[in-house]
Parts: C-alpha cells; structure tokens; sequence
C-alpha cells in the first residue's frame, strides 16, 4: 500500500486530520489498533472553544454539532459562602463556547470519513514507524496474522497517550516535562436534567464540577483518590457526595437520575518536545496531556490538526514546507498556554492533601480577586475561551 499521509491513530486527532487534508485532495490511511466500537463507546469531555466550533463548521462538520450542542456564555466558579463568579466568555470575547461531546464529534468523524470512502483500518496490531528521517518512511501494522506495510511521505502520530509514535523518537533528542497531581476525578454521566451552568466548586471537601451533554444528561465529577474504583463510588455515595460539595442552593438545583456511566480519570500533565522527528509530525494527545480541568485536551488536539493540516496541504498544493518547518514551535505555544491555564485552574480550584490553611487563603484571595476584578476576568475568559489560531 502506498499513501500520502500514514495517520496513526483514530481518534479526533487522527480522524480530522484525514478529513482535513482529503478536503485538499490529499490522501491519508489511517491505523487504529482498537475496533471501531470501542473507540465510540470511550466517554471524554465536552466543551469546545469558539475556535474549533469554527474550524468544525468550516469543514463541513457542524450539522449535528449546531443541532445537539448547547452554545453558553460562559462557566461559573463557586467557593466558601456561596460566592460565585461567572467566566463571562461571551462578554469578553464575544463569543460563545459549545457543549458537545467527544463521543458525538468522533462519531460525526467517523460518518463523514465513511462518506468519503476513506481507508481506517481498525484492529491494527503491533504498528511501527520506519524510516523516519528518510524522505521514504513507512509503517507496517499486523492484521489478522500478517503483516502489512504502507509507504508513505509522511506519518502523522495521532495515537494519544500510549501510542507507538512519540515512543519513536529516540530519547537523545525527546525532550518531556510532567507534573502529576495526587487526586483524580471521579466521573459520572446521568440520565438527569444538568444544571442551566457548567459549574466549577472549590471545596474543603474537595474540588466537583457540574458539567452537560444534553438538555437531559448530565456530566459531572468529584475530585477523589486516584487509586480508588468506580466500584467503590455507589450512586447513593456519589450523589450524597456531589451535593455536599456545592452550596445548598446550588445543591437544591441538581437534579439526580440514572447514572449510565462512572469512571476514574487520573490528573496530569505532560508535554513531548519537539513535535517532530523527520518526517513524523505528532499531534493531540501524542504530544501533551493536560488535566481535564478547562477541558482544553481535545481543543488543542483540534488546534494541533488545524496547524498539521494546514502545513501539509500546502506542501502537496505549493511544495513549500515553511508551514511544516514552524509547525513543532507554532504548535507548542498554544499547548504552553494551554497547560498553563489548566494547571492554574487545577491547582486554583482543588484541595491538596498537604494544603495548609495559607494555601486555601490564597486560593480564595484569588478567586476574590478574579470576581472584583474585569482585568482578571478577561484574562481568564480570553483563555478559556481558547488562544486564537496563528496565521
Ligand atoms: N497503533 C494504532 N493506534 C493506536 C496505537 C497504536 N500503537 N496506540 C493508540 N492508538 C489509538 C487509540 O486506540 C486511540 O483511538 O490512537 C487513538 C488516540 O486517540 P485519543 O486518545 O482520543 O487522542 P487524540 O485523538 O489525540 O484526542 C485527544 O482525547 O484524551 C482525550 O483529552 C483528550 O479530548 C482529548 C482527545
Ligand atoms: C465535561 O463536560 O466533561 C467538562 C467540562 C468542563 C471541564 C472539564 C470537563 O473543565
């Protein structure tokens, strides 16, 4: 098999870059080694900046986006005695932000990559990246049995966390940074009516977020252990836990329902540098981790594959490669902020388990500040909202 750009993985990250470059007639395979079914059953986070609601719609792929996604102006935090502040995006940006889930968007992707008869070859086992600083790489995979190869000009590693990409990089010259944070979140999904907000609280219980999916399902997480299981977390015990966590009125408004999902996600954060060895160009989740406090993972995926698929369609349609020479450093200025916002709002809104009562002053000081101040209202609401696009 020969191909333009070999993708592996098949996630948002590697599903839209194929979509992208096949709308500037540039041919890609992509490689995932989970079934399709699985790779939709995963539930992740919900909330997209302006931006990549734009380059969505741009691309053909906002239909159901602008039909099931709830447009909201912004989030609010809630601390102590009931203060509150609202993270006014629409206001300082003018702009709305989008609930919608990754689950709904990877099946939208999906859709609209079976609609173009594109190759996604699922269940690809043992892949690996050859070659890679050739101007002939290739990638062979073993599917029921045999082993395959695809020659291609360039791979694309999109393969999140734990994939065989970044791992291709010789270690001399990766470079990685990481800080992990000793709680988790502890998420659950609810057949229930969500709260009008998405709500962030600071707690002496813990840090607990009310989050949306639909006008009746609900998402929301507790900060909890990260060693613990969802078997440990009966609905009673989490519903009990969740209110407490929230001021009484607030408290009053959640409504509970079925629970058809619960699951533990661990905090952490991580960035690979460079972004590129040769011809692999990595992005999303391949590259860097963030908390999941901000939501900005699967938003910077989405900025990452505007960047990648920018510079490679214009080095089919131009043979320029200045867009693919900057990608790495143009790419990792928007991750930087982005980690850095989700590491503050991380570290702003959770309790710690060596916090000292110092600690927790200065967090509501902050937070005091950020709700009498309009200056530090637009700092936070211009990067919640998201960094804009560089030209
Ligand atoms: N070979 C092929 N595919 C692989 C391999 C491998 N060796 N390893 C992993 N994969 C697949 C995974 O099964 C997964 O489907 O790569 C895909 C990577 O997808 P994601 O983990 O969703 O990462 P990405 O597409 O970058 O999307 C980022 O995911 O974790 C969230 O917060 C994050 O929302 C963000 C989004
Ligand atoms: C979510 O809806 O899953 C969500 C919302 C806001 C966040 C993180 C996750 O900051």
């Amino acid at each position: 098999m020969r191909t333009k750009v070999a993708i592996i993985g098949g996630g948002p990250a590697g599903l839209l870059l194929s979509h992208i470059l096949d709308l500037h007639q540039v041919g890609s395979i992509v490689l995932e080694r989970r079934s399709r079914a699985y790779v939709l059953r995963r539930i992740r986070a919900g909330v997209l900046e302006p931006h990549s609601v734009r380059l969505l719609r741009d691309t053909g792929l906002g239909e159901r986006m602008d039909r099931d996604g709830q447009e909201h102006d912004g989030s609010a935090v809630v601390w102590g005695d009931n203060q509150r502040l609202l993270v006014d995006t629409r206001r300082f940006t003018g702009q709305p932000m989008m609930t919608y889930g990754q689950t709904a968007l990877t099946e939208d992707l999906y859709a609209a990559r079976d609609r173009a008869g594109s190759q996604i070859i699922d269940e690809a086992d043992k892949v690996q990246l050859h070659d890679l600083l050739s101007d002939r790489p290739f990638v062979t995979y073993e599917k029921d049995g045999a082993t395959q190869r695809i020659a291609c000009d360039f791979v694309a590693g999109c393969d999140g966390q734990h994939g065989v990409s970044r791992e291709s990089i010789p270690p001399s010259v990766r470079r990685t940074y990481e800080r992990s944070y000793p709680f988790g979140w502890l998420g659950v999904m609810a057949l229930a009516q969500p709260l009008p907000d998405i709500t962030y609280a600071n707690h002496a219980r813990g840090f607990a977020l009310a989050s949306r999916r639909s006008a009746t399902l609900s998402r929301y997480y507790v900060q909890c252990d990260p060693d613990t299981k969802p078997e440990n977390w009966p609905d009673d015990l989490f519903w009990q836990e969740l209110k407490a966590r929230f001021p009484a009125d607030v408290a009053a408004r959640i409504t509970i329902g079925q629970v058809v999902e619960k699951s533990i996600t661990p905090l952490r954060s991580f960035v690979a540098e460079p972004m590129r060895y040769g011809r692999l160009f990595l992005a999303g989740d391949a590259a860097h981790i963030v908390p999941p406090t901000g939501a900005k993972g699967l938003n910077l995926a989405i900025s990452d594959v505007f960047y990648l698929s920018r510079a490679l369609s214009r080095f089919y349609s131009t043979a320029r490669s200045d867009y693919l020479e900057s990608y790495p450093a143009m790419a990792l200025r928007r991750v930087w902020n982005a980690v850095r916002l989700s590491w503050w709002l991380t570290n702003l809104l959770h309790r710690f388990p060596h916090d000292t009562p110092f600690d927790q002053r200065m967090r509501e000081t902050e937070l005091g500040y950020l709700a009498g101040s309009t200056h530090a209202q637009a700092s936070l609401a211009e990067q919640y909202a998201g960094l804009p696009f560089e030209p």
